[in-house]
């Protein structure tokens, strides 16, 4: 099977400097060797070369460079739908996690039944009116969702964008900071999250089977996996902009990857926020790069019980 890699360094979905070095982070952390190594073909379509919009002014005098993300995540959709069409897997990464509003746009060009699973701390579900922070890592949802398109104004750098996905097209696992206005968009559009405290009471095998019972309990569909590093516990994964305690161990990170990948379904992988300006030490930075890179590469395949060979290969 074949694995496209798109690197899109967006970093002005937030305000930390340093999460555009994210995909050279992930390469250099050995990830097409480590694809390689699994069987697959990988297609490196390279870094998207993203400019930032001159005169950029914020939208509402809060929301922060709307034209640029815009345009970054326009590129980003085209490059995601050709590698799609052309027949991969694609494996976008990050970059902030507004990408997701490129990523999982051109993924739905080409199969527009994919379900998402959001594996997060954060719900990224803000709108241009509800956000806090002005950041749109914290919002590619509210844009990618129908139901909330009423809620959503017409932002510059944003009219190419058409929303893709009903609320029971997503499932988020991993939440533990979610803004008030967040939860009340859950909670009124029903969408299903397994929080950090549902691992705790159910654990990560029931998350799991419930996961998949929601988005393919009645016909199998595509998967797009959007994965922010900083779902992990910052102690696994520090280098990352907004960390918070009582994160995923490693343990439930691998099985969340290991069982969608048995599903057979997996079609698209974000890999978002890994920032290597942010780690304590440069073991810190690898620590948290080299996590990625196991995420990435359970994905699609790597087991922890060993893998088969045939026998003719035994020396
Ligand atoms: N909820 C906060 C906000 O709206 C934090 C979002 C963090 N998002 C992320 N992709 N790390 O800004
Ligand atoms: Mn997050
Ligand atoms: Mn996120």
């Amino acid at each position: 099977h074949s694995v496209a890699l798109v690197g899109a360094p967006l970093s002005r979905g937030q305000k930390r400097r340093g999460v555009d070095h994210g995909p050279a982070t992930l390469r250099a952390a050995g990830l097409v060797e480590r694809l390689a190594g699994l069987g697959c073909q990988v297609h490196d379509f390279g870094d998207l070369n993203f400019t930032q919009v001159p005169n950029d002014e914020l939208y509402n005098n809060l929301v922060l460079y709307p034209r640029s993300v815009g345009l970054a995540t326009q590129m980003l959709a085209d490059a995601v739908s050709r590698a799609v069409a052309a027949g991969h897997r694609c494996v976008t990464l990050g970059g902030d996690h507004s990408l997701a509003l490129g990523s999982v746009s051109g993924h739905a060009r080409q199969r527009p039944h994919l379900g998402v699973v959001w594996v997060d701390a954060h719900a990224d579900i803000n709108t241009p009116l509800t956000t806090q922070s002005g950041s749109l890592h914290g919002q590619p949802l509210s844009f990618l969702l129908r139901e909330l398109q009423d809620k959503v104004p017409q932002l510059p750098g944003f009219s190419w964008l058409k929303p893709c996905l009903s609320a029971s097209d997503i499932v988020y696992i991993g939440l533990r900071d979610v803004d008030p206005a967040e939860y009340y968009i859950l909670k009124n559009f029903d969408i299903q999250y397994f929080s950090m405290r549902d691992i705790d009471h159910l654990g990560i095998q029931k998350v799991m089977e419930r996961t998949f019972e929601q988005l393919m309990g009645r016909r199998q569909r595509p998967i797009h996996l959007s994965f922010d590093i900083d779902a992990f516990d910052p102690s696994l994964a520090p280098a990352t902009g907004t960390p918070v305690l009582g994160g995923l161990t490693y343990r439930e990170g691998m099985y969340i990857t290991e069982e969608i990948h048995n599903t057979g379904m997996l079609s698209a992988v974000d890999m978002a926020e890994v920032n290597p300006l942010l780690g304590a030490s440069q073991e810190a930075v690898k620590a948290t790069a080299r996590l990625a890179v196991d995420v990435i590469a359970t994905c699609f395949g790597q087991t922890r019980e060993g893998a088969h060979i045939a026998f003719d290969e035994l020396p």
